[in-house]
């Protein structure tokens, strides 16, 4: 029969699991509160904590009551913002991106040019270069580092959720073009388990699902780490997306999920697949009672 296992390190890190815990904290405390942009990209949890009284904005000074910071970060300049305003700032932060930033903030003082490998439009990655004047390069593919010109001294930082090998290809790309470059391989140690932990998966499942929302980063990578070593790929926000007949002719299939994909969303995915089996016990039952 099918057999399910769900990867070692999957679903929620530390850094979204404390910003969780501390906005429903600060809910429960304040009950008006605002978190600048969704709180995590899962819009289940999004879901959940609107009907709790967390509203989204988009600028700083439309927070009504505190104003929460989720994990990726911000740019220094909305504290100031959020400062003059006279917002209570309540800052989520993960302490791992916080050490990009103040990365970046000392190199950019220290007149090297900051230069950061990750998503250009990602928040966390516009944050971090928030701190650096926001004068940093950013990088995310070699076509990129073709289109930097000669570098002097330079100060290499990640997105923290960032592909380790593609890290690894990238920064050796430009120190090449720099007189001298400072690697800073700034990947979290959360997301390197998880990324690990989905190639060994991979490695020996016939198919693989993806859990996690379509704009989260982390969790695309974790999909194309699944599809480097297995054929068959399945990336998905809800267990209703799961056509279950697809799966019943693998013996191994893995589940990984990225950083803002709660428990009871996997669990409900690995009860599902778990019901493939039961389902064909019962077939089988039913096959048998016809042919006595
Ligand atoms: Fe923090 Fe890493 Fe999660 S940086 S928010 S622990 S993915």
């Amino acid at each position: 029969s099918l057999k399910v296992e769900i990867a070692k390190n999957s679903g929620f890190c530390f850094g979204v699991k404390k910003a969780i815990d501390t906005t429903m904290s600060v809910i429960e405390e304040k009950s008006v509160v605002s978190s600048l942009g969704p709180l995590i990209h899962n819009q289940q949890v999004v879901d959940v904590l609107d009907k709790k009284g967390l509203s989204v904005v988009q600028e700083p000074e439309e927070a009504k009551g505190s104003l929460v910071i989720r994990s990726h970060g911000v740019p220094l300049e909305i504290y100031e913002r959020a400062r003059k305003s006279d917002i209570d700032v309540v800052d989520c932060t993960c302490p791992f991106v916080r050490k990009v930033q103040k990365k970046a903030e000392s190199c950019f003082k220290a007149g090297k040019k900051v230069i950061i490998i990750g998503d250009a439009s990602h928040p966390e990655v516009k944050g971090i270069n928030g701190w650096c004047g926001g004068e940093a390069y950013i990088i995310g593919s070699l076509e990129d580092v073709s289109k930097l010109p000669e570098l002097d001294e330079v100060c290499i930082v990640a997105q923290t959720t960032m592909r380790n090998e593609l890290f690894e290809q990238l920064s050796e790309a430009i120190a090449k073009k720099s007189k001298a470059a400072e690697i800073y391989n700034t990947i979290c140690s959360a997301t390197r388990e998880r990324q690990d932990s989905c190639v060994d998966l991979a490695k020996r499942a016939d198919a693989m699902i993806v859990i996690g929302g379509k704009n989260s980063s982390n969790t695309r990578k974790l999909v194309e780490i699944s599809e480097k070593y297995c054929e068959n790929v399945f990336f998905i926000e809800t267990a209703d997306e799961i056509d279950t007949e697809k799966f019943e002719k693998y013996d191994l299939v893995g589940i990984t999920a990225g950083a803002s994909t709660p428990d009871w969303i996997i669990e409900e995915v690995f009860n599902k697949m778990n019901n493939i089996n039961d389902k064909s016990e019962m077939e089988r039952a039913l096959e048998e009672s016809f042919v006595s």
